[in-house]
């Protein structure tokens, strides 16, 4: 079956899910423009996920995909921990905010229990899809069973075999291009493909459906990758400047400065693109500090870009985007959708 019979949709576009960005606005009208919609549940409690999703299916009829991480929780290190938290006790102090007495998990795994599984399980979206690993093999049974469609990020040609051999029915082929975190299995397993290439890969070592995420801004980068082989194409950055997501004032002044990107570990412990800013310039620095594990890393980066805003320095904040950033338009989704649909020759 081809990739838009699966997911329902009638153009190969994809809205990337993106957490604490894509809302259920975003989605739906992707969604209502025969993309497929996303919504980024990784960072949600159940409860708040189950809000989402209903509010999405008021807004459209049609199909959308909901997002969860899947990475293998870890102990955290509690030296690691505390000499982190030490080395930005001057930081917290100079925005006169407290300074952590320790690091939380704030993100749990989709393979920690069953319960966002449950959850997609009761609301039946289209499809679901995974980042930083592929779920536990009665996870993917039960979704098989409902009928939800899977989908999965590899970032190398080794992590889309295992997403085949699981029985998952859509890789996302995730380059180096592409903003937010890298969905690698592995922190220390990175092969830093680029889309192209990761394309041309997984079609010929693969047999199921690829979709091309990654440094895909326009209509014409998108009909290339469709012309590499990608089945269809899905994009982050380009929705992010959308006025229903969800980003604050300098997040989105970031976006249109011609800002360059960069990939660190430091800001929540595992490698993602992003604006450049103080992480990447004064913190991530060749011999700083072991990180503490994903997401251990992220609850200190999360304090202080809030403690660094209070006092009036937006220069913390995680503003994920990829490479070709700079090549952002201004459009709300629907006049993106219909640009992105007569630049790709769809109509
Ligand atoms: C702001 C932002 C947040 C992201 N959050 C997620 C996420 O929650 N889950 C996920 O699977 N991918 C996430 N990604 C990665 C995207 O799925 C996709 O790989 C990427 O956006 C493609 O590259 P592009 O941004 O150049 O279009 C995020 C990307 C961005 C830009």
């Amino acid at each position: 079956m081809s990739v838009l019979q699966l997911l329902g949709i009638k153009h190969p576009v994809l809205l990337a899910p993106m957490a604490g960005v894509s809302t259920p606005e975003l989605a739906a009208e992707v969604s209502n423009q025969g993309g497929l919609g996303s919504l980024g549940l990784g960072a949600t409690s159940v409860e708040a996920a189950r809000k989402q999703i209903t509010e999405t299916k008021s807004l459209t009829d049609a199909p959308f995909q909901v997002n969860f991480f899947c990475h293998e929780s870890v102990e955290q290190n509690p030296q690691i921990t505390q000499q982190w938290i030490k080395s930005f006790s001057p930081l917290f102090e100079k925005f006169n905010a407290a300074v952590p007495e320790n690091l939380n998990c704030i993100y749990p795994s989709f393979k920690d229990n069953d319960d966002f599984l449950n959850l997609v399980l009761e609301t039946s979206p289209q499809a679901v899809s995974f980042h930083f690993g592929i779920p536990h093999p009665h996870q993917i049974q039960a979704l098989k069973a409902a009928g939800i469609i899977t989908m999965v990020s590899a970032t190398n040609i080794a992590e889309a075999r295992m997403i085949e051999q699981a029985g998952i029915d859509i890789i996302i082929a995730q380059g180096i291009e592409a903003g937010g975190h890298r969905g690698i299995f592995n922190e220390s397993y990175d092969s830093a493909v680029q889309t192209a290439d990761l394309v041309r890969l997984c079609k010929k070592y693969c047999s199921i459906p690829v979709v091309a995420a990654g440094g895909i801004m326009n209509g014409q980068q998108a009909r290339l990758m469709l012309q590499t082989g990608a089945d269809a194409v899905q994009m982050g950055t380009a929705f992010v400047q959308c006025k229903s997501s969800a980003i604050n004032d300098a997040y989105r002044k970031a976006l249109f400065s011609k800002p360059a990107t960069q990939i660190t570990a430091s800001i929540s412990g595992r490698p993602a693109r992003g604006i450049i800013n103080h992480w990447h310039c004064d913190i991530d620095q060749p011999d700083r500090l072991a990180v503490p594990a994903y997401p251990y890393a992220y609850d200190l980066g999360k304090q202080l870009h809030a403690a660094a805003t209070k006092a009036g320095d937006s220069g913390y904040g995680a503003f994920w985007a990829g490479t070709n950033v700079a090549q952002i338009r201004d459009m709300d989704a629907r006049d993106l959708m219909n640009q992105l649909i007569l630049e790709m020759n769809l109509t």
